[in-house]
């Protein structure tokens, strides 16, 4: 648990300084403190039970050990009724692809196929991933990790609501501790402004290098979207965000 805790709090410091990083560039220069949260103290940290010490709680949020494995946060996921979207599942789509990937890809949230599957990205923005990753980077899609914020598909694909990202989120971070990748690609706004803490505009971040948890991340546009905006332009700055994911990667 120590340990656990331990790389925590490595992640936060690394996140929060790269959030200061980029709150200084954008000209920020004070930040009001909050009050404290009493929920959050050291007596509020417990043990999660049947885990085999890869869980603990702290003011009342799941942490995840240095590196749990995918089926573990799995297991821990169940058959999950956390928010209001299990209500409306046919499966849930909790990831696929290879658990040691060096590129991990983080979606929105499941649509009608991926649903019906229970696989992540294998509807139409799927198809147009899938081409992007093989034909595009030359690399099988087997070979990265893929998967959303959420697990359960969005009634009429809407974009996630707040409470039902944050429901989902331990989970997300629990498959990021697993793989461990060493490249984030945000596909799309409600992913990127997840992981950067923040409301952002895809345009004006997208191609430009972020962290979470100390995970280098490069928010591009998601495939829905250039599949309604089929330019030769945007094809070629979602290549651009692509190759150098895949180099950073690799390098
Ligand atoms: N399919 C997914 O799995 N995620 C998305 O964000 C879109 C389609």
């Amino acid at each position: 648990m120590e340990q656990s805790l331990a790389g925590e709090a490595r992640h936060l410091i690394a996140s929060v300084r790269a959030l200061l990083a980029e709150l200084a560039e954008e000209g920020v220069d004070r930040i009001e403190p909050e009050a404290a949260s009493p929920e959050t103290t050291a007596e509020s940290v417990a043990a999660a039970p049947g885990d085999g010490g890869q869980l603990g709680l702290i003011g009342g949020e799941l942490l995840w050990g240095e590196k749990p494995t995918l089926d573990e946060v799995r297991a821990a996921l169940g058959d999950c009724t956390r928010c209001r979207l299990s209500g409306g599942r046919t499966r849930i789509v909790f990831g696929d692809g290879n658990p040691d990937a060096d590129l991990m890809f983080i979606g929105e949230g499941p649509g009608a196929e991926e649903d019906r599957r229970g696989l992540p990205f294998v509807g139409r923005a799927g198809d147009l991933l899938t081409q992007m990753i093989e034909k595009g980077l030359g690399i099988p899609r087997s070979s990265v990790y893929i998967c959303n914020i959420v697990k359960c598909r969005p009634p009429d694909n809407r974009t996630p609501l707040a409470d039902e990202v944050a429901a989902c989120r331990p989970f997300l971070d629990g498959q990021i501790s697993a793989v461990r990748p060493r490249v984030i690609v945000a596909l799309g706004k409600p992913s990127t402004s997840l992981l950067l803490g923040r409301d952002i505009a895809i345009t004006r971040v997208r191609g430009t290098w972020h962290e979470y948890r100390g995970v280098p991340v490069m928010p591009t546009f998601h495939p829905a979207y250039i599949l309604r905006q089929y330019t030769p332009q945007n094809r070629r700055l979602v290549w651009d965000d692509l190759k150098a994911a895949l180099d950073r990667s690799r390098a």
